[in-house]
């Protein structure tokens, strides 16, 4: 049993890593936990040159030979359990490490497969995905949630996971605001 803690908090003093530690406490995971924390690592987005070359990815998936380093991201994703990502809203998505971290974990023969009609097949088993944020702005149309929906899309859309559940506390740069009773409200909803 293991679960895999993606920090993608960038600030020091995080509110959403307080949030996701709060969250991480009352689960009491009874496995291995392994956290990953992003601001101590590079991650490179796939790029046509640099150190994840596109052409090393397509090679990879095409030989089904995932030696490159790019592929470790995903290599380990693929071994979870359960998966907590923890990441602030930024500019109404979320911070681009942590989508080039997501991009790198979307390798296909690695976590995700598309079978002979073209629909994806996970290559997971991640029982349940939870996705920590907090924003500083105030609740949004779902249709323009690029933050816990690009992640919710790719849990269900490539890895299949069957509960995916966010817990979120919003409004916490308006004036006044009691941080402590908000992170505190959300892990009740
Ligand atoms: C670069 C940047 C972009 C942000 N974009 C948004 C946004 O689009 N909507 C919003 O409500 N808050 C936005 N915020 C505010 C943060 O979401 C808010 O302060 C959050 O609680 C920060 O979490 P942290 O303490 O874990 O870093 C942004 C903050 C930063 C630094």
């Amino acid at each position: 049993m293991s679960l895999l803690f993606v920090n993608a908090c960038l600030r020091e003093g995080s509110h959403t890593e307080r949030l996701a530690r709060m969250w991480l406490d009352r689960r009491a995971y009874g496995g291995k936990v392994t956290e990953l924390t992003l601001a101590q690592l590079d991650v490179d987005p796939l790029d046509a040159m640099g150190p994840n070359p596109l052409a090393a990815y397509s090679a990879g998936v095409a030989a089904t030979d995932f030696s490159h380093p790019l592929f470790s991201c995903a290599l380990e994703f693929a071994q979870a359990d359960e998966v907590l990502i923890a990441a602030p809203m930024w500019n109404y998505s979320i911070p681009a490490k942590l989508h080039a971290y997501l991009e790198l974990v979307c390798s296909q023969g690695v976590t995700f497969d598309v079978d002979e009609v073209g629909a994806y097949v996970s290559l997971c088993h991640i029982e349940t995905l939870t996705f920590v944020t907090t924003a500083g702005g105030g609740v949004i149309d779902p249709l323009d949630d690029h933050c816990f929906g690009y992640v919710r899309t790719l849990a269900r859309q490539f890895w299949h996971v069957p509960q995916v559940e966010c817990v979120a506390a919003w409004g916490l740069s308006a004036p006044g605001t009691d941080v402590d009773a908000l992170l505190a409200q959300a892990l009740e909803r």
